[in-house]
């Protein structure tokens, strides 16, 4: 069994390394992201309490990888669920790929507004909660779709730890500074991570087990490199939203860019983290 289980993992993981440049731009770094982290995140999973033969559901469940991971791992039914009708395409296509479509289930659905069919065992959410105009509504719904003694594990990112050194051109973090400040608000919130305890405990939640996960890097960095291109990449898609709230304007954007990319090459430090939470529904 656990042979089994361990051939179907390292599948999965050659398909992240063949394939996550040839999904759409959106997903690319989250598969690449998903690929680095893959033992912490594996031993995390392991972590969680025992759901064999029972139902996780995975909300925001995007290319549905995490999916098949904790059906493989945890013995379970997982049901994905996710707003982008395009993504969850691609989570059907990878799950009939590996066999594994009695395993996982994907329907399209908003997380804030779906009503429950069945209580779960636990409800996992990876890198979701920062895009939530209301992170409280999704706590309510959390507690509402859990059985008693259910679980609801989350893990989310947190600006605070984010560390460049040398650090980037002023015109740079004025636009990354803007850009948090678009997000915040109605359209999520890039400093969600350090929130996440207190909004789930006055939820209602009990707070079972937290961490930090950083994630370092330290080399010669290229304005090519995959990483810079993300941080620009996900500005300029926000932009006609950032033109719009007055935050910055385009010949700001064109001069951020250019001396960010002119800042390159150079050895540069880099660090962030995510937070991991596990949460128990009395
Ligand atoms: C960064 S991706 C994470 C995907 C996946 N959880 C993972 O870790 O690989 C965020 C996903 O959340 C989805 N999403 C955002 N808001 C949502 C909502 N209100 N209801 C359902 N899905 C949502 C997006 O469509 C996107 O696929």
């Amino acid at each position: 069994m656990e042979e089994l289980q361990n051939a179907s993992l390292q599948r999965l993981d050659q398909w992240l390394a063949r394939s996550w440049s040839t999904v759409p731009v959106d997903y690319q770094w989250l598969l690449l992201q998903t690929l680095a982290t893959t033992a912490s995140r594996r031993a995390w999973i392991m972590s969680w309490p025992e759901t064999t033969g029972g139902t996780i559901l995975d909300w925001g469940s995007g290319p549905g990888i995490i999916s098949q991971e904790i059906a493989l791992l945890k013995n379970c039914l997982v049901v994905g669920s996710d707003v982008d009708p395009n993504v969850l395409e691609l989570a059907q296509a990878v799950a009939h790929l590996f066999n594994m479509e009695g395993h996982v289930r994907f329907k399209k659905a908003d997380i804030l507004n779906d009503t429950v069919a069945e209580p779960a065992d636990g409800i996992v959410s990876r890198f979701v909660t920062q895009y939530l105009p209301e992170a409280q509504r999704f706590f309510q719904q959390a507690r509402d779709h859990l059985k008693p003694g259910g679980f609801l594990a989350l893990e989310d990112i947190d600006d605070g730890y984010l560390i460049e050194h040398p650090a980037p051109p002023d015109t740079w973090q004025n636009a990354v500074r803007a850009f948090q400040q678009s997000q915040a608000g109605p359209g999520g919130d890039r400093f969600i991570g350090r929130k996440l305890a207190q909004i789930g405990v006055e939820s209602g939640l009990e707070l079972a087990d937290m961490t930090v996960n950083p994630s370092v890097f330290a080399g010669e960095m290229n304005a090519q490199d995959l990483s810079v291109q993300f941080d620009i990449d996900r500005i300029n898609r926000a932009l006609p939203t950032m033109i719009r709230q007055g935050l910055m304007t385009e010949s700001e954007w064109y001069r951020a860019q250019q001396d960010y990319r002119a800042s390159f090459p150079k050895f540069t430090f880099v660090s962030s983290a995510s937070i991991r939470l596990l949460f128990r529904r009395p």
